[in-house]
């Protein structure tokens, strides 16, 4: 949630690349957005309330003077998205500008100390009170490195705070504490971002900045110490292998569309994962007495069909649980002999990361799969697997969906072969049978697009939508429903489809649309009962099957088909894509825009 960017450069104004840099980090916050940067010893400032081409159109954020500066795109959580609480914010003196992502949890104490000293504050956020903090220790003599230092130490809550002083304005300094930074680096220049893609067209080079360190850049380089006992940090520079092209629409209308048709080559770069590394994450599982999948949204999705992965092919059913549920859910009752293995495309997200300490802390062995290398939770945990979906920007999670259950997929081939659940000739078949989805998915969506489209067009004014499968297709409903929810507003249900007759089948009259996940599996027969307890109500038929089923082809209204019939343990993959596609033309219908859809950002980092 909230981007921040930063830069520091030798020559050359500073603005226009902010302008653009805070283009690529919107998707983690659109509420409103600000820059600030400092020429002749002055603040320059421009932000306001909305979208950053908007405030671009009033503003011209490219006309800024200055080799320095700070840009913020925000998500609000203290205080309604406006212009006076948009980020930056500032000292009394306008000389110190901070932007800052996370909450301040004792803010309310700070900012009542700091307005009895007599500061004024222009905002309702819990942010400001950072920069008039910083203002009293410089007063009090400390430089702006050693004014954060002590700031720190006062704030509590979750944060990543990047800071500049007029005074000394050959640096930016940062720090965080549960809120993501990263720092690019080359010569003449440095950056320090929330996200990666931020600086991507400017250098590959990253250095990790971790929780409880502060770093100060200059147009020389990057220093960093640790908070706690000032130790000097000397870390070396990651090559990051994504491509800035990877981050740019490529001339798709927009970043969900295109990361759609980008899945076949996301499944086939994550199917080339080194095999030690997939052995490693099956060893730790299979030596684990219980294990536990964890994962917020799209993720655990991922996770639920995972389970049925491991289930089928190695005879192991881990639990599910929401990662922000977890504590709240096993009291306790982990030990060393068990394992969490923790989903999360960001590797940032709250909930998860929480979790994940929360296991830690009881002795837990933790396994990764995240897309992000660098993010936190591949510091926190023992085993990481780095899926390759390359950048996502849509805010609605779809390769790096794609991926996550491809790395699932790999590891329980392992998990299988190591426990002889199936026989080797079984998992020799399955594993062609994964090599050969990139291909299937493609087909998918190029079948299906055209029909999604369509699909929008009828249902486009139904205020409410039910999705419905059998066992692994549960997983399917429920990321079909929730990807509709999340782009074009449409009240959505996923249910499975034995339990939609216990209740939400009230909900059903005439020309109600249900949503059937109904792949040629062994829950076939019984989604054909199903379909037809909905259709004896009057419910419109939409189905997602095999393109030979034609008994359901015949009992539905509308149909999208998949070209073969697939394993039932990936059949998550292909059946979801036109599900995403109708989301993605729902959304456009409807006038929506689907990269950047309301309340929500890319990456969820407050509880
Ligand atoms: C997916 O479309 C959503 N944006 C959201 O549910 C997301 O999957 C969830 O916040 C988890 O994110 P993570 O994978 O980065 O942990
Ligand atoms: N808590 C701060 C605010 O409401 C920062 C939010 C963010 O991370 O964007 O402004």
């Amino acid at each position: 949630m909230c981007g921040i960017i930063a830069v520091i450069q030798e020559r050359g104004v500073v603005a226009p690349f902010l302008h653009q840099a805070l283009k690529r980090l919107e998707y983690r916050g659109y509420d409103s957005v600000g820059v600030t940067t400092i020429a002749n010893n002055t603040l320059y400032t421009k932000k306001d309330k909305g979208k950053i081409e908007e405030v671009h159109k009033r503003l011209n954020l490219d006309e800024m003077p200055g080799l320095i500066g700070i840009g913020h795109t925000r998500w609000a959580t203290h205080g309604a998205p406006s212009m006076l609480n948009a980020h930056p914010h500032f000292d009394c003196e306008d000389k110190i500008a901070v932007v800052h992502n996370g909450v301040i949890d004792n803010f309310i104490e700070l900012r009542k100390e700091l307005s009895e000293k007599g500061h004024k504050f222009n905002s309702e956020t819990d942010t400001e009170v950072i920069p008039h903090m910083i203002e009293d220790f410089v007063k009090d003599g400390l430089g702006l490195i050693e004014a954060i230092k002590e700031v720190t130490k006062r704030i509590e809550g979750t944060y990543a705070i990047v800071a500049m002083s007029t005074e000394e304005s050959d640096k930016i300094v940062c720090t965080r504490d549960g809120n993501p930074l990263v720092i690019g680096t080359k010569s003449g220049a440095s950056y320090v971002s929330s996200d990666i893609p931020a600086f991507l067209p400017m250098t590959n080079d990253m250095i990790l900045l971790l929780d409880g360190e502060i770093a100060s850049l200059t147009t020389e380089g990057i220093h960093i110490e640790k908070l706690s006992n000032g130790a000097i940090v000397d870390r070396e520079t990651i090559k990051i292998s994504w491509t800035a092209d990877q981050a740019k629409k490529s001339g798709y209308p927009h970043f969900m569309l295109k990361e759609i048709h980008e899945q076949p080559d996301a499944i086939k770069e994550t199917l080339r994962l080194r095999p030690e590394i997939v052995k490693e994450a099956a060893s730790i599982i299979k030596e684990s007495e219980n294990v536990y999948m964890i994962a917020m949204g799209t993720s655990g999705h991922a996770a639920q069909a995972g389970r049925h992965m491991f289930a089928s092919l190695a005879g192991i059913l881990p639990s599910f649980e929401l990662a922000s549920d977890f504590p709240d859910t096993v009291y306790g009752s982990l030990s060393e002999k068990d394992c969490i293995i923790a989903i999360t495309q960001s590797g940032e997200t709250t909930d998860t990361i929480t979790a994940v300490k929360y296991a830690k802390q009881h002795g837990s062995k933790i396994i990764a799969i995240t897309n992000v290398v660098g993010s936190s939770i591949t510091r926190l945990a023992n085993h990481t697997i780095i899926t390759q979906a390359g950048p996502e920007i849509g805010v609605a999670a779809t390769k790096t969906f794609m991926v996550q259950l491809t790395s699932l997929a790999l590891i329980a081939l392992e998990l299988g072969e190591m426990t002889g659940f199936r026989n080797s000739k079984e998992i020799v078949k399955k594993r062609n049978s994964l090599e050969k989805l990139p291909e299937l998915v493609s087909e998918v969506i190029s079948r299906n697009e055209e029909k999604a489209r369509r699909l929008a067009s009828i249902l486009h004014e139904k205020p409410s939508l039910l999705f419905l499968g059998r066992g692994i297709s549960i997983a399917t409903a429920e990321e079909g429903a929730l990807k509709l929810k999340e782009i074009s507003y449409n009240h959505a249900e996923a249910y499975s489809a034995g339990e939609s007759k216990h209740g939400p089948i009230a909900l059903v009259q005439n020309d109600y649309p249900v949503i059937f996940i109904a792949p040629s599996d062994d829950t076939r027969n019984r989604i054909v009962g199903n379909i037809m307890e909905m259709k004896a109500r009057g419910a419109k038929i939409i189905s997602v099957i095999q393109k030979d089923d034609d008994e359901i082809r015949d009992l539905s209204d509308y149909v999208f088909t998949i070209p073969e019939i697939v394993e039932s343990e990936y059949s998550v993959m292909p059946y979801i894509v036109p599900l995403q596609l109708f989301s993605y033309y729902m959304a456009l219908r409807k006038g929506y825009d689907p990269d950047k859809p309301r309340n929500l950002a890319k990456s969820v980092t407050v509880l």
